[in-house]
């Protein structure tokens, strides 16, 4: 049995809903059952590298399985090994890597797990190669983690997307109107799609299958045709026209380490503008999915995950990352976590689904 004197635990990248009862599912059989110290390291790996952390108590872990939001606070500007310095010249980006493991090895950490989505797991997957014991735990509203079933998060921003398509509805139908509602995802089209299955959308656009609007435009014709004055489009950030670029809304290496998307809805509107006499309205979800008190699937995910990395660390199974797969709680090997990213098979069965359903997907 390794030991579980003290373990850290982070959570890197955007936020979403669950970061706490994992943070928790951790700590309580840590500080339970192996008498642990948990050390709790805050705003993700930019606390590793500048030495912010501190020691949970049970009481910090009491009462959180139902808040959204992390307790450690996150960050997705502090990768160690591409670390944003000031300097006189400006902005640096540096290697400060070194900084991360004098921590670690100064505040005596036994282990550490990171909660967090493809970009912390390849920052796992390089302190892995470098000897030091890290276990992944993976989140992301966007579920586009290919090493497991699902993320935890992702449930809760369908959750919010759904309960969004469901509005846009009755006001749309109430005023005959296109509903144009982008959700996140980054570049898989997974809250799109299943929200707009879920939320019974006329039109599903997503990275994974480039639109073609002047198809979109036939379909919401043919809706009027048949007596439906009003449609509603969800669209992916990520989506992209047939032949066309998605729409950035600020590029990578500026204030943000990852390209930021967001405004294809607005283009959508545009475009569809030049076809139709109807009104179009756009709703921009955006942090909504991610805010607010995790769905009941998430807690439970985020929980029994949070158990698992534990279990990790007492076999020393170092360099995994909890995963689902079917009903059951296993891990894979970081490596191959952060091999490819989890996207939408065009010609799979829940896009088949879809259009059997009569959806349009911009083909
Ligand atoms: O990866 C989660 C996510 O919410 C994406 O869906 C979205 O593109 C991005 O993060 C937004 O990031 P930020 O919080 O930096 O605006």
């Amino acid at each position: 049995m390794k030991s579980l004197k003290r373990i850290g635990i982070l959570t890197g990248g955007g936020d979403c809903p669950g970061l706490n009862a994992v943070i928790r599912s951790i700590a309580k059989p840590a500080m339970t059952h192996f008498g642990s110290t948990v050390i709790g390291i805050q705003d993700g790996f930019e606390g590793l590298v500048e030495g912010k952390m501190r020691e949970l108590t049970p009481r910090d872990v009491g009462g959180i399985v139902n808040l959204g939001g992390t307790i450690l606070g996150t960050s997705n500007k502090g990768d160690p090994f591409h670390f944003p310095v000031e300097t006189p010249q400006g902005i640096e980006v540096l290697d400060y890597s070194e900084h991360a493991i004098r921590n670690y090895r100064d505040w005596q950490l036994d282990a550490l797990i990171a909660i967090g989505g493809d970009g912390t797991m390849h920052i796992v997957d390089k302190f892995t190669d470098i000897g030091l014991n890290f276990i992944g735990v993976p989140k992301t509203i966007d579920n586009d983690l290919s090493a497991t079933d699902v993320t935890f998060g992702f449930d809760s921003a369908l959750t919010v997307a759904t309960e969004a398509i469901d509005r846009l509805h009755t006001t749309g139908s109430a005023h005959h109107r296109v509903m144009v509602v982008e959700v996140m995802g980054r570049y898989a089209g997974w809250i799109a799609l299943e929200s707009g299955i879920a939320g019974g959308a006329d039109v599903i656009l997503i990275p994974e299958i480039p639109y073609d609007i002047e198809k979109v435009c036939s379909a919401i014709v043919a809706r009027g045709r048949r007596g439906k004055r009003f449609s509603v489009i969800v669209v992916a950030e990520g989506a992209l026209p047939k032949g066309g670029d998605r729409v950035v809304r600020e590029p990578a290496g500026g204030k943000s380490v990852v390209e930021r998307l967001g405004g294809v809805g607005d283009q959508i509107s545009r475009e569809l503008g030049g076809f139709l006499e109807m009104d179009i309205r756009v709703t921009v979800l955006g942090h909504l999915q991610r805010g607010g008190s995790p769905s009941t699937f998430d807690r439970c995910l985020g929980s029994r995950f949070g158990v698992k990395a534990v279990e990790l660390i007492e076999m020393g199974a170092f360099g995994q990352m909890a995963c689902l797969k079917g009903r059951h709680i296993t891990s894979v090997p970081i490596e191959d976590a952060v091999r490819s990213l989890n996207l939408i098979d065009p010609a799979g069965e829940m896009v088949r689904h879809a259009e059997a359903l009569g959806i349009m997907l911009g083909r």
